[in-house]
C-alpha cells in the first residue's frame, strides 16, 4: 500500500471491522480442533521459553484474548492489545470470567500506533497472522526499542509466502494455491469484508528488526500439515495425518522449512547498542 492516508485509514476501518464481526464468533472455531491447538501449543512454548517467572508481556492484535489467558495461566502478566473494539470487549470479558484482574490488561491500540502503549516489558508477542494485515512491518518494528527492556524477546507469528499444503492444492483451486506470492498483497474476506493483506518471508521480517535485534529463533509451523482454518482433515485422514505431522516435526527447524508453512514463528531478541 503506497503511503496514502486515505487509503490508509480505508484499509484500518475496513479491518477492524472485519474482526469486530468476527469476534463473537472467534473461540467457537478453535473448539474441537486439536491441529489448531496444536499450533497454539508451539506458540506458547516459544513465548515462554525465554522467560522468568512473572514476566510482563505485550499481545500485538491479540484477538479475544485466547493466548494471553494462556500465557497468564502460564505465571506471566499480558497487556493486550488489539484494533477491533469487540475484541476488546472479549478480553475483557475473560478477564471477569476468569478472574484474571491485574494479570490480564487489555488497549484497544493498532500495533502501527505503539507510542500510546506505556511501559517496558519483557517480551512482546504476535499470534496468527495479524502482522500481515499490513504492508511494512517497520511500522511496527520502529517502536520496539522504547517498549522492551534489554535482552527482551519478541515472538513474532507471521504467515509466509511458501506454504507447501496450498501449493498443492494447485490443480484444485490455482487462486487459493497462488495467493501468497502477490507481492502486491491479496483481497482476504472477513464476514463479509474485503481488504488487503501480505505475506512476509522471513528474511523480510528480519530486516525489518534492524540492527538492534538478533534472530534467536526460527521454526515452520505448519509446514506440511493443513492450514489451520482445515478442520477435518486429521479426522478424515487421521494416519496420513499423523505421517505430515512427524514430518513437520522432523523438518519445522531446518532451511527453507523453517521460513514455510501456514505460518512461521520468528524469535528476536533485542540487544541495545550500548
Ligand atoms: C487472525 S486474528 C488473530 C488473533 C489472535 N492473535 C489469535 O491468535 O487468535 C487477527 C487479529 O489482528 C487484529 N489486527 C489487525 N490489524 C491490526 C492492527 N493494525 N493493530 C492491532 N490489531 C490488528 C485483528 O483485529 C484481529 O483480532
Amino acid at each position: 500500500m503506497s503511503s496514502n492516508p486515505q487509503r490508509e485509514n480505508s484499509h484500518t476501518t475496513a479491518v477492524s471491522a472485519a474482526f469486530d464481526r468476527k469476534a463473537a464468533v472467534y473461540d467457537a472455531f478453535g473448539e474441537d480442533h486439536p491441529h489448531l491447538n496444536q499450533m497454539r501449543q508451539r506458540v506458547y512454548t516459544a513465548v515462554t521459553q525465554h522467560l522468568t517467572p512473572n514476566s510482563h508481556l505485550l499481545e500485538l492484535n491479540a484477538g479475544t484474548g485466547l493466548d494471553a489467558s494462556q500465557i497468564v495461566a502460564r505465571g506471566h502478566r499480558v497487556h493486550a492489545t488489539d484494533l477491533a473494539p469487540e475484541m476488546i470487549a472479549a478480553i475483557n470479558a475473560k478477564v471477569e470470567a476468569m478472574g484474571l484482574h491485574g494479570r490480564l490488561t487489555s488497549q484497544q491500540c493498532s500495533f502501527t500506533q505503539l507510542d500510546q502503549v506505556t511501559g517496558r516489558y519483557d517480551g512482546i508477542y504476535s499470534n496468527f497472522g495479524g502482522l500481515n494485515c499490513i504492508p511494512d512491518l517497520t511500522t511496527v518494528t520502529q517502536y520496539l526499542p522504547q517498549l522492551l527492556k534489554p535482552n527482551g524477546v519478541v515472538v513474532w507469528v507471521i504467515m509466509p509466502p511458501i506454504c507447501p499444503w496450498e501449493l498443492a492444492l494447485f490443480a484444485k483451486d490455482w487462486r487459493v494455491a497462488t495467493r501468497r506470492l502477490h507481492r502486491n498483497g491479496v483481497t482476504a474476506h472477513v464476514e463479509g469484508v474485503h481488504f488487503t493483506t501480505w505475506y512476509f518471508s522471513a528474511r523480510q521480517a528480519i530486516l525489518a528488526f534492524g540492527d538492534q535485534f538478533r534472530c534467536i529463533g526460527l521454526e515452520g509451523l505448519s509446514v506440511l500439515t493443513p492450514t489451520g482454518d482445515n478442520k477435518t482433515f486429521n479426522r478424515k485422514y487421521p494416519h496420513l495425518y499423523r505421517g505430515l505431522h512427524g514430518l513437520d516435526q522432523r523438518l519445522c527447524r531446518r532451511w527453507p522449512f523453517n521460513g514455510w508453512g501456514d505460518f512461521y514463528i520468528l524469535t528476536m531478541r533485542y540487544v541495545p547498542k550500548t
